[in-house]
């Protein structure tokens, strides 16, 4: 779970329709009563990520339409050798949002590392799964990190600086707006080191029925998936959404080569939170994800500009993914 803030009274006065001023009010509320009250309004997609939210994506990757996760893993899979040859001696792995530790099972084996850290913000969660690693690859060290990867990653003291390959999987770079992904790719150079490097999952850009598919599945996940955000926020936020009454929008932005999540209001409505409110027409829509296909070129040249020297991409045969490492 991302964030764990008790429902703030519920008795609360609503009516005011600016930033309201709530006693020592907690960054994380503000933030959110900030993006509410923006036109057009908008949510952060960690908003996504509480305990119902970590199922549904798990159920996500499962799709048929969501072709990511599994064209991913096949490259990860199918690669690994050439993976490991470019990467060379490997002493740490350490993997940034690792979750269930997925993917990583995939690459242990080639690229025999002494020591696999898996970091991530739900604590618990990685700890369980990266003690799962470590009972299937007997004399491999693994350490659990409770860290918010979008700040500077400190590791223990014991993680030594040499030989270190930091994992970024599942195209989430994407997630990020491409300024933020920059300050996170120089991030992520500085924790691989010197003599380190990156190994990192892109969606690429393609044909746009795809793409749209892969957010609009016919099952109807991903729709709840961007709903459940509003029971989550309305737990770190004390407000009123009934997610039923939103709608679930996904599209294309070629110009900006995302895909945009949105929720659509079905009914004009109020929203209400100790402190604030909100009224939304009929139609208005609150933005809660943003996720960018970047062209392969591109994003190597972001490497570039971040500072990685060397690198070398792998990409499935309809080149709609790509695993990139980058040499720090
Ligand atoms: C986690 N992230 C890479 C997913 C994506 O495809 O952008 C999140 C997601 N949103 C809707 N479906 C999946």
């Amino acid at each position: 779970m991302l964030l764990s803030v008790a429902p703030a009274d519920a008795e609360a006065p609503p009516s005011m329709s600016t930033l309201p001023d709530i006693p020592a009010p907690d960054p994380e509320r503000q933030a959110l009563a900030r993006g509410l009250l923006q036109t057009p309004a908008h949510i952060s997609a960690k908003y996504f990520y509480d305990q119902r939210g970590c199922e549904l994506f798990e159920d996500i990757t499962r799709l048929p339409e969501y072709y990511p996760t599994r064209t991913e893993k096949a490259l990860l899979q199918a690669r690994g050798g050439d993976i490991a040859r470019s990467v060379g001696p490997c002493t740490s792995l350490i993997e940034l949002g690792a979750g269930n530790c997925e993917k990583v099972r995939l690459l242990l084996a080639a690229l025999q590392p002494q020591c696999f850290v898996g970091v991530d913000i739900a604590g618990p969660f990685v700890q369980a799964a990266v003690d799962g690693v470590a009972r299937e690859f007997p004399g491999l060290e693994v350490c659990a990190v409770e860290a918010d990867i979008t700040a500077p990653v400190t590791l223990p003291a014991h993680i030594g600086e040499r030989g270190r390959l930091v994992f970024y999987p599942g195209s989430s770079i994407g997630n990020f707006d491409p300024d933020q992904s920059m300050t996170l790719l120089r991030q992520m150079r500085a924790l691989a080191g010197e003599g380190g490097g990156l190994l990192i999952g892109i969606d690429l850009p393609k044909d746009l029925q795809v793409l749209e598919a892969a957010y609009n599945d016919a099952a109807g996940v991903t729709a709840e998936f961007n709903r459940n955000a509003l029971a989550h926020v309305n737990q770190c936020l004390g407000s009123d959404f009934d997610a039923a009454q939103w709608e679930h929008v996904a599209f294309f932005n070629a110009a900006h080569s995302r895909i945009e999540m949105h929720l659509q209001a079905r009914a004009e409505q109020q929203v209400r939170w100790p402190g604030g409110a909100r009224a939304f027409a009929q139609g208005e829509r609150i933005h809660t994800e943003n996720s960018y296909k970047y062209p392969l070129p591109l994003f190597l040249q972001m490497l570039t500009q971040a500072g990685f020297k060397a690198c070398k991409a792998w990409t499935d045969s309809r080149d709609w993914f790509a695993v990139i490492h980058a040499k720090t």
